[in-house]
């Protein structure tokens, strides 16, 4: 540290423990949770406070460093690690929790808490936390609203924008916004809030957040159910949805299934193999559940789960999925979202493609997570694929963000004007380019935002 003048200044500000340039410290910073992207970061830096933020923030902007904000490390987009010698600035340390307000159904966390630590908070004052997802252990709320995240439960309770009532956020010239109220109506001028939430640590560093609640259901009842094909599950969501306490539906295929219970030694779920599955979950006692699932049509086999941990079990066989690929190397991430009616047809055609396809994700929203094992060629195999999603008009990117691995590709779901529009807001509010650069946009020549 005592060779680089910018790691001893940003020592005097969070203290010479929380500034680390050792590789053998900075290792766990520098590589994402694939294992495709990083990159040497000048070194990480961990603030315990917003004030301390602003000040690192300050400071490398007086210096033109670039600053790439990290969480908990477990974005699949290549946006939460550096690329060439950006200052990683850690926010795991800000993770407070204020009380949970149980009139107003909200509470104020820090950007680094995680979601389990959320969830837990809000549980104890018979509250839940409507954003959940399998990274719940490590991934940060603060993280969370960066990427706008949506995972399991978008389908009741929508993604982080509709459940974040307000935040704070370090600006790219250190200076502070403070919108932590959580006011039910508060229209006064733009969205701030809202167009930080999803900005992926391109326009602001989310310091703390005040999150919305929801009722924590009684009972829930957990299901794993099995169809011929996927255009089966497909057509059966309409009923799947009858029952509107539906919070949950989740779609995985047999090859994923095979992966996971390889990587977990769990037993098959059902006695002979289907052509897909779909995990339900209702925020409802059991019977009416079972009057529903007796009347699907395309249903083969369903397995209810009968106490926690047979739900742990069921949720297991898709939560592990990520994990399960991960283990078997190092793959081509692609989250997009097909309409619906192309969902089975788009999915069916992976199959064709050099590499071995693992399929899975969040039925209702029609959002697939398209893993690609052994590409000889990633950049051919994501551009087939994502011209292929820009063609059925969905979305390159569902819930993970651009970050840096779609960067080449946002113009097949966003028009020029879309594209300058964001750029305008970019260099509005982070004219020299200081913040995650390579991010969402092309990274400019320093200097230039
Ligand atoms: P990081 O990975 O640290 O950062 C992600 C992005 O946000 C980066 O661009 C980073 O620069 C920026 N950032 C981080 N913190 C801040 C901050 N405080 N202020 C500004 N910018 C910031 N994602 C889903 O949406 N749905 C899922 O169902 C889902 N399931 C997953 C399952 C597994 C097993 C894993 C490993 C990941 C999963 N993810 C999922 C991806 C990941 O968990 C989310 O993208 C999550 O939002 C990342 O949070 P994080 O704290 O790890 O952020
Ligand atoms: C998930 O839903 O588990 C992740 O978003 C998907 C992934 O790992 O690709
Ligand atoms: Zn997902």
């Amino acid at each position: 540290m005592q060779n680089d003048p910018l790691a001893a200044r940003l020592a005097e500000v969070v203290g010479a423990a929380h500034v680390l340039t050792d590789p053998a410290l900075t290792a766990s910073y520098t590589t994402d949770f694939t294992r495709r992207f990083g990159g040497p970061a000048r070194l990480v830096v961990r603030p315990g406070d917003t004030g301390q933020v602003a000040s690192v923030v300050r400071i490398c902007a007086a210096e033109g460093v670039p600053v790439v904000p990290q969480g908990g490390n477990t974005g699949l987009a290549g946006g939460g690690v550096p690329r060439s010698g950006e200052v990683l600035l850690s926010l795991r340390r800000l993770d407070g929790l204020g009380p949970v307000d149980g009139t107003a159904r909200q509470l104020t966390a820090g950007a680094g808490a995680t979601l389990t630590a959320v969830q837990r908070h809000a549980r104890t004052a018979g509250l839940d936390f409507g954003v959940d997802l399998a990274a719940r252990d490590s991934a940060t709320v603060g993280g969370m609203a960066a990427t706008n995240a949506g995972g399991e439960r978008v389908l009741r309770y929508g993604t982080m924008r509709a459940n974040v009532a307000g935040l704070s956020a370090v600006l790219a010239d250190g200076s502070a916004i403070d919108r932590l109220s959580g006011l039910p109506k508060d229209n006064a001028g733009y969205d701030l809030t809202g167009l930080l939430v999803g900005s992926e640590g391109t326009l602001g560093i989310v310091t703390a957040l005040r999150l919305r609640l929801v009722p924590r259901p009684p009972e829930r009842t957990t299901a794993l159910l099995a169809f011929g094909s996927l255009a089966d599950a497909v057509a059966s969501l309409d009923a799947l949805r009858s029952l509107d306490s539906l919070e949950l539906a989740e779609f995985f295929l047999p090859t994923g299934l095979a992966l996971v219970r390889e990587h977990t030694g769990l037993p098959a779920p059902f006695t002979e193999p289907h052509g897909a599955y779909v995990l339900v979950e209702y925020a409802a006692p059991a019977p009416p559940v079972l009057d529903l699932l007796a009347d699907l049509e395309r249903l083969r086999d369903a397995v209810v789960a009968a106490d926690s941990a047979d739900r742990h079990r069921l949720a297991t066989y898709r939560e592990a999925h990520t994990e399960a690929i991960s283990a078997a190397g190092v793959p081509v991430k692609l989250d997009v979202t097909v309409p619906l009616p192309d969902l089975a047809g788009f999915v069916t055609e992976m199959e064709s493609l050099p590499a071995t396809p693992y399929l899975f994700g969040h039925l209702a929203e029609g959002n697939a997570h398209v893993n690609l094992l052994g590409a000889a060629d990633p950049e051919a195999v994501t551009e087939t694929v994502l011209r292929r999603v820009g063609r059925a008009g969905g979305s390159i990117s569902a819930e993970h963000g651009i970050g840096t691995a779609k960067v080449p590709w946002l113009d097949l779901t966003r028009s020029p004007t879309e594209i300058a529009a964001m750029r305008a807001v970019k260099r509005a509010l982070d004219p020299y380019g200081l913040l995650n650069p390579g991010v969402l946009f092309p990274a400019r020549p320093s200097g230039q935002g």
